[in-house]
């Protein structure tokens, strides 16, 4: 059952269209049609690996950053898909999410491996970042927050990227808008990478 569902994710990644037409993958519509109520401690706690393989477009993103060593912040990690396959690389990672189980999993995860992995249960609506990342990446969680809230994070996750570095986003199509607007008023200037569909990487430009 695990086995099944874990396979139907990476089917879904890999079918969606995530290179493609960089907009949702269809599964996730499904997962996240009642995305406020949706319980993902429960999927985690049921669910090894529930939701697949690593985001493809993250995986292209690091297949070309060269800074080695990195500090990355993975914003509502769930249960490391991303954290782990980045401290993989040698990237120190700090992943940050509601879910116990989900952090749980990371942790052990982490700890099989030998990674730089550090595991943080916490509220983004209340969390504040220890310092500043290379690396802030939040995917698919901004849309889990109800509009105020996924705003005012966004501003405090923009004023902990370090010189130079990226903010990486997936997120529901229609809200990139307002995020964009959010990097606009920010105070550092910062360039679009990549801007398609429900993607939106932006990198700070050094001063
Ligand atoms: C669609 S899942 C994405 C998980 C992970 N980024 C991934 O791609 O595998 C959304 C995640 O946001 C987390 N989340 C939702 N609301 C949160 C909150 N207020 N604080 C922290 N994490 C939250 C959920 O627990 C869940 O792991």
């Amino acid at each position: 059952m695990e086995r099944a569902r874990a396979a139907k994710h990476q089917k879904v990644e890999g079918a969606a269209g995530v290179h493609g037409n960089f907009g949702w993958p269809r599964g996730w519509q499904s997962i996240n049609a009642g995305r406020m109520s949706y319980d993902y401690d429960k999927l985690y706690g049921e669910t090894a690996h529930a939701l697949g393989e690593p985001t493809a477009v993250f995986v292209d993103f690091f297949d070309r950053f060269e800074t080695q060593g990195a500090r990355v912040l993975d914003v509502g990690c769930g249960q490391g898909r991303d954290a782990l396959f980045i401290a993989r690389r040698g990237h120190r990672v700090v992943g940050v999410d509601l879910s116990p189980n989900g952090i749980r999993d990371l942790r052990t995860a982490a700890d099989e491996e030998g990674l730089a992995v550090q595991g943080i249960v916490a509220d983004l609506t209340s969390y504040r970042p220890d310092g500043d990342f290379d690396v802030v990446l939040i995917d698919r969680t901004l849309h889990m927050l109800p509009r105020a809230a996924r705003l005012a994070l966004l501003k405090v996750l923009l004023d902990h990227v370090a010189e130079g570095g990226w903010l990486l986003i997936a997120d529901e199509r229609s809200n990139i808008p307002d995020f964009r607007d959010v990097i606009s008023a920010h105070p550092r200037d910062w360039r679009s990478d990549l801007s398609k569909g429900g993607y939106h990487f932006v990198q700070m430009i050094r001063q």
